[in-house]
């Protein structure tokens, strides 16, 4: 039986592998499943063993992806807020947008996340007008978009890292510039030349152990199906509902959650409901972690009208 290998070892062989977990099984002499393992304990503790072959392979490629893939960071000790789906519209702040600043100021988080869905992109929707109300315009919803982020940011202890994940929303407006007026790339500002505070990706990956972009399963097991298939503790927006879901299995216990959405979902924004019912619900995520571990993901939610984190009312 081969003799297990010290940390420095393990992390070398890791180097030299470039990240090949084969690879790194047979320098060692171990299990692939134990290289896993290993990787896994290693980010548990806040080393983070990067996916290497993945990023030099996709350097081959002649094309470009329109926004980074995956970002990847360490939280060792400390808070993630994680919020989605604010559809910002011009007016006064949502109840939760209120009680997102305050949490903010409160527990002065590592860093926060905007998972998606931000900019809503009434007009330039793929879908007919419902009638003849009259939607923002782009610039309208973005001036919202950028007082209400500049909000946010002003809100976090300075120098606090703000990361954006593309929403299917947020794509609208790089999408109408690139249909438009696609000679003009590289002239005109995309949506991230707007918002330089916030790093903008399709994903984040904080410890190795936890993804958050804006959307993966639907339908009404989509928060369990996606640490189910993710393999990882996996935040999401995009379905507004508000919830977490854990899982548990020989890797451990970890946690789906739906970050709901900043909205109001009773907002102009949502006319095409026609007033169904709908188990949307306003609010956001707090991820805390303890020697790079996530402990139970929380919520703070709001609730006919007001808003509650930790029990006590926020808002
Ligand atoms: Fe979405």
């Amino acid at each position: 039986m081969p003799r297990r290998s010290t940390d420095a070892e393990f992390i070398a062989a890791w180097e030299t592998a470039r990240g090949s977990v084969l690879e790194v099984s047979r320098l060692l002499g171990v299990t692939e499943r134990s290289v896993y393992d290993r990787r896994r304990a290693l980010n548990n503790r806040g080393i983070l063993l990067e996916t290497n072959p993945v990023r030099e392979s996709a350097a081959t490629y002649t094309q470009a992806w329109s926004y980074t893939r995956e970002r990847q960071a360490t939280v060792e000790n400390g808070h993630v807020v994680v919020f989605s789906d604010a559809h910002f519209w011009p007016g006064a702040r949502t109840v939760a947008n209120e009680a997102l600043l305050k949490v903010i100021k409160t527990l002065k988080p590592a860093r926060i996340i905007a998972n998606g869905d931000i900019f809503d992109g009434a007009r330039i929707s793929r879908h007919d007008p419902h009638g003849w109300g009259q939607p923002p315009s782009v610039k309208e919803e973005l001036d919202a978009c950028l007082e209400r982020m500049h909000e946010i940011a002003l809100a976090a202890k300075r120098g606090t890292p703000l990361d954006w994940n593309i929403g299917n929303h947020d794509q609208r407006f790089d999408r109408a510039l690139a249909i438009n007026a696609g000679q003009y790339e590289g002239v005109l500002e995309r949506l991230a030349d707007k918002f330089p505070e916030w790093e903008m990706a399709w994903s984040i990956r904080l410890n190795g152990s936890v993804m958050v972009k804006h959307r993966q399963a639907n339908g009404i097991h989509a928060v369990y199906n996606n640490t189910l298939k993710g393999g990882l503790s996996m935040v999401t927006g995009h379905l507004h509902r508000l919830a977490v879901t854990p899982w548990a299995d020989y890797n451990g216990r970890r946690w789906g959650v739906d970050t709901g959405t900043l909205s109001d979902p009773l907002g102009p924004q949502f006319e095409y409901l026609e007033n169904n019912a709908t188990p949307w619900t306003s609010g956001f995520a707090v991820l805390t972690f303890k020697d790079g571990r996530l402990l139970p993901p929380e919520l703070c939610e709001v609730l006919d009208g007001h808003a509650y984190f930790r029990g006590n009312r926020v808002v």
